[in-house]
């Protein structure tokens, strides 16, 4: 039988590597996986500071072991160049730090107590992809991801992979291809069974064959009354192969979806339906923790982009993510873009051939996700490289041929060997293109850049970003002016049918090398701040959705009459999904306004926009009379469905606390992010509230960061994570200015 056990637990970790730690078992700091080896400060820290060597080790025997079993483990990530050793025993290595590696450990294995011993290197070695130039992210050393004890039968199921067929068809087909790892001929006949099963369990389809050869390909043919996984309905069927002979049992089941996904001249199509792709680009780092954040906080992410946001894709920039993340894309109906390792560099021979198995070991760990719609093959903006891209680009079809390629660029006439030319379009950075002088284009037309003639798949993988870096707490013009850009640029994809979508830089700030950003070592170019906290221009994205499911109206102003040079809020830009706003100013100034489609003819829903014309003469005196409260009501089918209020006298009154969640798992390493809110007198954040406050935790948690922190423009947010106790997790917020606050999560 088949057995996938945790191995996260009773780490030690070594700050400092000695030769001696391969063999000899040392006390070190007891700690749990995920883990990051090099805890970071918020900002301004040397990057340089933790490129070294780090290691752990962990003992453990294998009490029942079971002699007709094969013992293995899998790293699903650790960064880099990792070196694994078992009793003294060098095991193996694997240099890439996004990608999983499984190490067999039946050799070495002794019936006692084993040490398993882990060095790896948290410098940024040349030889490794993205290394080798300069990247403007960080890279986190540690081992990052889970460990999982492998046991499987001598002879078991190493691969699948399932294709759909006929997708569109009422009768569809399933192939289904499988490699079996050991001798298939050591005990006849041998057996694989695939079954199909809807999701709540009913046999769907079943198909069986003797097996004489290590890999197998079945079909299933007319699978009739089969859903189609689609963004709003992300139906997922079980697959279960099952491997039988007399003395051989194994079993796996893996998820899968019924989709077409095609990026074509005039746009994608999903399920055959065109679908304007919005996207964000996501990386996968947290203030403090770098990487290492555990399964609920990776899902957290996915859910922010698809039910806040109202993305419907994420770009896994700029190398593959965790499985958890793209398991709950799959789940929640996010599709995805993953990419391979790499920004802007191409190294030598040995570099590249590394880059070729990072393409194969992304691709063969997930060619099964459904919401993954496309493999991104190129090294992140780097230049043309024929013999490379050539290969990178038939390795992709030969182990996939289901998916398209893509590989981003930023050049204009780059040689276009993928499937979908995919650019990461900065031009609305570029203010003095000549013949317009200081204005902005939004994005340009595919041929263009392309310098093809005739239209390809085109899709913008990027865009903002650098050209408009924006704080969650700067200036309000400056969040207009960000606003205005994401809303041009949005509004330009939409009308543009040869434009599949565009996917934003990016989701949320990230920590970088002092070459990039603010010189703080955060790039702010998130539509939320490092601690997912969301900027104006996040709600460019939310009021796109339903308004019929979530009604958005948000003013992209603080509200004060002297925040803005010269002074008052107008032009007041409202991202909303209403079909109108109406805007009650003090108690004797009203005004109504609609979407303002002569601007923003394309988007789903355009901003409303109060200016002077929306005001008469005489009522604009009442702006310079006291500084009063305003009201916005936003109105779908003539019926008020959302109302917001702002006061003129913010006082700070109160002190709001949320979780995500309130119970943590004590059995693996979960987190849970708390948000901390100083509140005006009607619960409104006062955006320039920057109090210190100090926090302490109950001995069965632990606390992401430091305890002494600061509001950010009214926000202090952080992480706190479970621990084995199980029972009440108190936090306690300590504020001078507020009244001490509790509040209590469980550890179950
Ligand atoms: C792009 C790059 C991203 C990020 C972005 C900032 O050129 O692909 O990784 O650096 O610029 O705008």
């Amino acid at each position: 039988m088949r057995e996938i056990l945790p191995f996260n637990d009773d780490w030690r970790f070594f700050a400092k590597f000695t030769p001696d730690l391969i063999h000899k078992k040392q006390p070190g700091q007891p700690v749990r996986l995920p883990h990051n080896a090099a805890d970071l400060p918020y900002n301004y820290f040397d990057e340089n500071s933790w490129h070294q060597k780090y290691c752990y080790q962990k003992s453990f025997s294998l009490e029942n072991k079971d002699n007709n079993q094969v013992y293995s483990l899998i790293f699903d990530g650790a960064m880099a160049n990792n070196k694994v050793y078992l009793n003294g025993t060098h095991l193996t290595s694997h240099t890439n730090g996004y990608t999983p590696f499984e190490v067999s450990i039946g050799e070495p294995l002794s019936d006692g107590e084993n040490l398993l011993t882990v060095v790896l290197d948290g410098s940024e070695n040349p030889e490794i992809p993205p290394f080798g130039g300069l990247i403007d992210y960080l890279t986190y050393a540690g081992i990052y991801r889970d460990v999982w004890l492998k046991s499987v039968p001598k002879t078991s199921i190493a691969e699948i992979k399932a294709e759909t067929l006929n997708v569109l068809e009422r009768q569809k087909s399933l192939i289904i291809w499988s490699k079996i790892h050991g001798d298939v001929k050591i005990d006849p006949p041998m057996t694989v069974t695939h079954t199909l099963r809807h999701p709540e369990g009913n046999l769907i389809a079943e198909t069986s064959s003797v097996i004489t050869e290590q890999e197998i390909t079945l079909h299933i043919d007319g699978l009739v009354d089969i859903e189609l996984w689609d963004i709003d309905n992300p139906i997922l069927y079980n697959l279960t192969t099952h491997l039988t002979s007399k003395d051989i049992d194994d079993l796996i089941t893996t998820t899968i979806g019924f989709r077409t996904a095609e990026f074509t001249p005039k746009g994608f199509f999903l399920n055959g339906k065109s679908l304007q792709i919005l996207g964000l680009n996501r990386h996968q780092s947290y203030p403090y923790e770098g990487y290492a954040m555990g399964r609920r906080a990776q899902e957290k992410d996915a859910e922010i982009l698809k039910y806040d946001l109202g993305c419907n894709l994420v770009r896994t920039s700029h190398y593959p993510q965790s499985p958890w993340f793209l398991d709950h894309c799959d789940r929640i109906g996010l599709l995805v873009f993953e990419e391979i390792p790499g920004w802007q560099h191409i190294g030598e021979g040995a570099w590249k051939e590394r880059t070729l198995d990072n393409v194969e070991r992304m691709i063969r760990r997930d060619w099964n996700h459904p919401s993954i719609i496309l493999w991104g093959v190129r090294i992140n903006e780097s230049h043309d490289d024929h013999d490379f891209y050539a290969e990178t680009n038939a390795l992709s079809r030969k182990l996939d041929p289901t998916r398209q390629t893509g590989g981003v660029r930023y050049i204009t006439d780059s040689e276009f060997l993928e499937d979908v030319y995919t650019m990461n379009d900065f031009i609305q950075g570029n203010e003095e293109l000549p013949g317009v002088n200081h204005q902005r284009i939004p994005l340009r037309k595919q041929r263009e850049v392309t310098g093809l003639n005739k239209s390809v798949p085109y899709l913008v993988t990027e865009f903002n970003g650098h050209t408009f870096p924006t704080k969650r707490t700067d200036h309000e013009q400056r969040q207009v002016e960000h606003v205005e850009r994401y809303l041009s640029i949005l509004d330009k994809a939409f009308g543009d049918d040869e434009i599949s979508g565009c996917i934003g830089w990016c989701f949320a700030d990230y920590n970088t090398h002092k070459d990039f950003g603010a010189g703080d070592r955060i790039c702010h170019h998130g539509v939320m701040d490092m601690f997912r906290n969301p900027k104006f221009a996040s709600y460019v994205y939310s009021s796109q959705k339903n308004p019929y499911e979530h009604p958005i109206l948000k003013p992209v102003t603080y509200w004060a009459r002297g925040e803005r040079n010269i002074g008052g809020v107008l032009p007041l830009i409202i991202l909303t999904n209403c079909d109108y706003i109406e805007l009650q100013y003090g108690s004797d100034l009203a005004a109504t306004e609609y979407p303002r489609r002569d601007i923003y003819p394309n988007l789903p829903h355009a901003p409303v926009i109060f200016d002077h014309n929306s005001f008469g003469e005489e009522e604009m005196g009442h702006w310079k009379k006291n500084w009063e409260n305003v009201t916005f009501n936003g109105f779908v089918d003539d019926e008020v469905i959302i109302c917001f209020s702002m006061v003129g006298n913010p006082v700070a009154s109160r002190m709001e606390v949320n979780a995500d969640w309130r119970w943590l798992k004590s059995d693996e390493n979960d987190e849970t992010r708390l948000v901390v809110k100083a509140l005006d007198q009607i619960g409104n954040v006062l955006p320039y509230f920057d109090d210190p406050l100090t926090i302490s935790i109950t001995e069965n948690g632990r606390l992401i960061g430091p305890d002494l922190i600061n509001f950010r423009g009214g926000i202090a947010t952080f992480w706190v994570r479970s621990t084995p106790l199980r029972g009440p997790m108190d936090i306690t917020i300590l504020s001078p200015r507020f009244p001490t606050m509790s509040y209590r999560l469980y550890v179950i």
